[in-house]
């Protein structure tokens, strides 16, 4: 009997085909997710699942899920699975590193220079038709915030930190880092991470979401801050403590804020930061480019081929259930 598997949105791309070839694929309704509350009744049948980052995979899930022997995960990040769970299980997780790297560095520094030169709050300016002839060019006229010269503090410096370093460079920054590894990289200056919040024009968070970076960016740190600095989040919304952003920012502690991931998502409207005009935001966007998310697509796709077929996954975040 061939295993069923559950993808719970639609894909897109002749991948899928390539899997309903070889599985009873059972798809979920674009947009509504893997719902706790309702699983659909199959779900405790299912020897795969192929899920987004908004879906939540807990224990109290794969409790329900006696014969489920892979996820997948259209992503990188996998804070979303309870990943201790699926290994204890000896259950393999697949996901999708490498690929989005560029896009996502990309996002990070279109909101490092939507931040620092208020872009965001220009453009309602025009829209809202209050660019008349009392409020035209003047030499104070919405002042910005110096990249070119500035110092950038980089926290995380994996692929996409790395990234980001290379953009910034060609924007004659000066880069620092700090990175628990301590990973050395040609043009930028390892130092602690109070030194990089007291020193940093411009902060990009570049970490993956885990207990040690749960709330790393707390009102603490965030007061440690150089007065007047910008804050960039591409990584997850649960590093920074949004409470703590927001007041800062409306103590005009920092001049901006970029951020792509919210703690909640979608960010909920009684969120205090939306009271910000310094505030830029994107719906968690930064991988959302055509080929970038094919490749996220494809090898998603690939990792639940390999599953099915016995085969170890290509990308897995817990390859120790590989015994051999
Ligand atoms: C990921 O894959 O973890 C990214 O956040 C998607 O943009």
């Amino acid at each position: 009997m061939s295993p069923l598997v559950y993808l719970t949105t639609p894909l897109p791309g002749d991948g899928v085909a390539e899997l309903a070839a070889l599985c009873d694929l059972r798809v979920g309704e674009a947009g509504a997710g893997l719902s706790a509350a309702n699983p659909p009744a199959f779900l405790k049948r299912c020897r795969g699942l192929l899920c987004l980052l908004g879906d939540r995979i807990d224990r109290a899930l794969l409790d329900g899920m006696p014969d489920l022997e892979f996820v997948s995960s259209v992503s990188v990040g996998v804070d979303h699975v309870d990943l201790q769970a699926l290994t204890e299980r000896e259950i393999p997780l697949g996901h999708t590193p490498g690929v989005l790297v560029d896009a996502t560095a990309d996002t990070a520094f279109a909101l490092l220079l939507a931040a620092a030169r208020r872009v965001a709050e220009a453009d309602r300016f025009v829209r809202a038709g209050q660019w008349r002839a009392e409020s035209r060019w003047a030499p104070d006229f919405f002042l910005g915030k110096d990249v070119s010269g500035a110092t950038l503090g980089i926290v995380g410096l994996g692929a996409i930190g790395q990234a980001m370093a290379r953009r910034a460079a060609a924007f004659n920054m000066r880069v620092i880092a700090w990175s628990r590894s301590g990973r050395e990289v040609p043009g930028v200056e390892n130092v602690s991470l109070e030194a990089l919040l007291l020193r940093s024009d411009f902060v990009s968070v570049h970490v993956a979401l885990c207990d040690a970076t749960r709330n790393l960016f707390d009102a603490e740190r965030i007061a440690m801050m150089k007065p007047g600095a910008v804050l960039v989040n591409t990584a997850r919304g649960g590093i920074v403590d949004e409470v703590a952003l927001a007041t800062a920012l409306t103590e005009n502690r920092l001049f901006a804020a970029g951020l792509d991931v919210f703690e909640q998502e979608p960010l909920a409207p009684e969120s205090p930061l939306l009271h910000h005009p310094r505030a830029v935001f994107t719906p968690h966007i930064g991988s959302a480019t055509r080929l970038t998310r094919a490749a996220m697509v494809h090898i998603a796709i690939q990792n639940a081929l390999a599953a099915v077929q016995g085969r170890r996954m290509p990308h897995c975040a817990n390859p120790e259930v590989y015994k051999n």
